[in-house]
């Protein structure tokens, strides 16, 4: 039955030729769905789970359309993992059903910091655009998060492995948990995005990450803007090849790279990453690199990032290298991080903190950070003179003086 329904909700686009649908053999009355085809989807209502039509969609349709003012229940989780040269066109929405028992029983798990998400979508050549809503319907999860803090959330989308793909003009709103996850993906542009977060209960919105990059290369993030309660970006184990530009994020952690070097025995690489073009409101962090030291970590490098053009307003930590994450002065001098951090640029930094310390270069002994330049700082404080800090770094550039001499540990 579900296969007739869904069947009759394919349409085939005008102009189509024969050879790309049509099959003669086929089930299929008239037009079956097959290569080429453009499926349109509506909502069964009723509360009805249309996370069924919305997978064998994608499994037999090219372009997968959500018109406007179509709002799909997706009740259940969505593999969409393995496909190839897809267009989700989604003018209208799809809502996560909020029902916490499901999700967390169901939801697809990832080791990596105990995530689970709704919705897998990887493979080739994918395209998720249309000017549509994905709704996380967070609030049910941020109430039942303040009554259980070990409530595993859903993040919304989690591209794994996937490779050559645009994710563009698209809406996200009240995720439960991280926005964007990209996991094992290679060659991913996300332009036009944005994401709002609130809560109407006094229940905060935690967690939730617009994006965090993975054993990822060559991602793109651009043009968007965020409202959320934790990191804008974050540059997690083995991302390389990112820029990220042009960013309106407020009320968030600010863009981070790391933490990094947690687990003993993994080493983390962060290369190559620019961020620039970003206004930061309202935020914990600005610019920021976090490395783990101590006695039971792992280790990594970092190098080449560069934080360029950064307007920040009300931020508490504009510029941040914390290379004794988690650990005291003492033992960060007994272990010093065996993440070591090179070749960073902080370039154009302008705006307010909240504190009087508008900068923090906080690095192990042991020469553990270096080529570390500081250029045309502009940040003040309305808490007084700013003050500047640094710790086992030998600073260059034209705000090196800002610092002034650093402490050695
Ligand atoms: C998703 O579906 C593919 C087959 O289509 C399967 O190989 C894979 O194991 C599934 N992934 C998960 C996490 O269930
Ligand atoms: C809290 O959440 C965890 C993880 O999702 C779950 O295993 C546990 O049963 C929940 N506890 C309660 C009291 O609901
Ligand atoms: C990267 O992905 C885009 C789609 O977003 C595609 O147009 C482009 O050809 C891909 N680049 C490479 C090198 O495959
Ligand atoms: C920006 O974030 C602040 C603090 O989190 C919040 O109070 C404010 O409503 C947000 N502004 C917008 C435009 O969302
Ligand atoms: C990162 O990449 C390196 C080199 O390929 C690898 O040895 C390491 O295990 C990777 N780390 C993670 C966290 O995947
Ligand atoms: C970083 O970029 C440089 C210059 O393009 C390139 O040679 C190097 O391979 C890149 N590093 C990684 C890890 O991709
Ligand atoms: C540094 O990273 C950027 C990408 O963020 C890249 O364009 C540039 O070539 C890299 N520079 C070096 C010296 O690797
Ligand atoms: C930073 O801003 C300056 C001045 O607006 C501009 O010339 C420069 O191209 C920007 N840098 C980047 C990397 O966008
Ligand atoms: C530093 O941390 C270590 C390990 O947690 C602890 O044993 C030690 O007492 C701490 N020292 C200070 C000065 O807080
Ligand atoms: C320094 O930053 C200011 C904005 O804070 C900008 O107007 C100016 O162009 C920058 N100077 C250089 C040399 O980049
Ligand atoms: C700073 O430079 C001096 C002189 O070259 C060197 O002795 C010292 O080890 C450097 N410190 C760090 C933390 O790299």
């Amino acid at each position: 039955m579900r296969f007739a329904a869904a069947h009759a909700l394919c349409l085939i686009l005008g102009g189509l030729t024969v050879a790309a649908g049509g099959d003669s053999n086929s089930p299929w009355h008239g037009h079956g769905p097959g290569a080429g085809d453009e499926c349109t989807l509506v909502a069964k209502g009723h509360g009805i789970d249309d996370a069924p039509q919305l997978l064998h969609a994608w499994q037999k349709c090219s372009t997968i359309s959500i018109p406007a003012h179509t709002t799909l229940n997706i009740a259940t989780r969505l593999n969409m993992t393995g496909g190839r040269d897809k267009h989700i066109d989604l003018k209208g929405a799809l809502r996560f059903n909020p029902d916490i028992p499901y999700w967390t029983a169901n939801g697809f798990p990832f080791t990596f910091q105990t995530q689970i998400t709704f919705w897998i979508l990887g493979g080739e050549n994918i395209v998720l655009d249309g000017g549509g809503l994905l709704d996380g319907a967070g609030q049910a999860w941020y109430d039942a998060f303040a009554a259980n803090a070990s409530l595993l959330r859903p993040i919304i989308m989690t591209l794994y492995q996937a490779t050559n793909v645009l994710v563009q003009d698209i809406h996200m709103l009240n995720s439960p948990e991280w926005n964007n996850f990209v996991n094992e993906g290679k060659n991913v542009t996300f332009s036009n995005i944005n994401i709002q977060t609130f809560s109407t209960s006094k229940n905060f919105f935690a967690n939730t990450d617009g994006w965090d990059i993975y054993r990822s290369d060559t991602v793109t993030i651009k043009d968007s803007i965020i409202n959320n309660g934790d990191d804008c970006v974050s540059f997690k184990p083995n991302s390389t090849n990112i820029v990220v530009s042009n960013l309106n994020c407020n009320g968030s952690h600010g863009i981070s790279v790391g933490s990094l070097g947690q687990f003993p025995g993994v080493f983390d690489i962060v290369e190559n990453v620019t961020s620039t073009n970003i206004q930061m409101s309202n935020a914990q962090n600005g610019a920021r690199i976090k490395a783990w030291a101590g006695p039971n970590v792992g280790s990594g490098i970092v190098k080449n990032i560069t934080f360029e053009n950064f307007s920040e307003l009300a931020v508490d930590n504009p510029v941040v290298i914390d290379q004794c994450y988690e650990t005291n002065a003492t033992e960060c001098a007994a272990f010093p991080s065996n993440t070591y951090i090179q070749d960073i640029l902080f370039k154009n930094i302008a705006g307010t903190g909240t504190s009087t310390k508008v900068a923090s270069l906080a690095c192990s002994p042991d020469g553990r950070c270096s080529n570390v330049q500081v250029d045309n700082f502009s940040l003040s404080s309305p808490a007084g003179a700013a003050v500047y800090a640094c710790q086992n770094v030998n600073l260059t550039g034209n705000a090196a003086s800002l610092f002034g001499a650093c402490t050695v540990t």
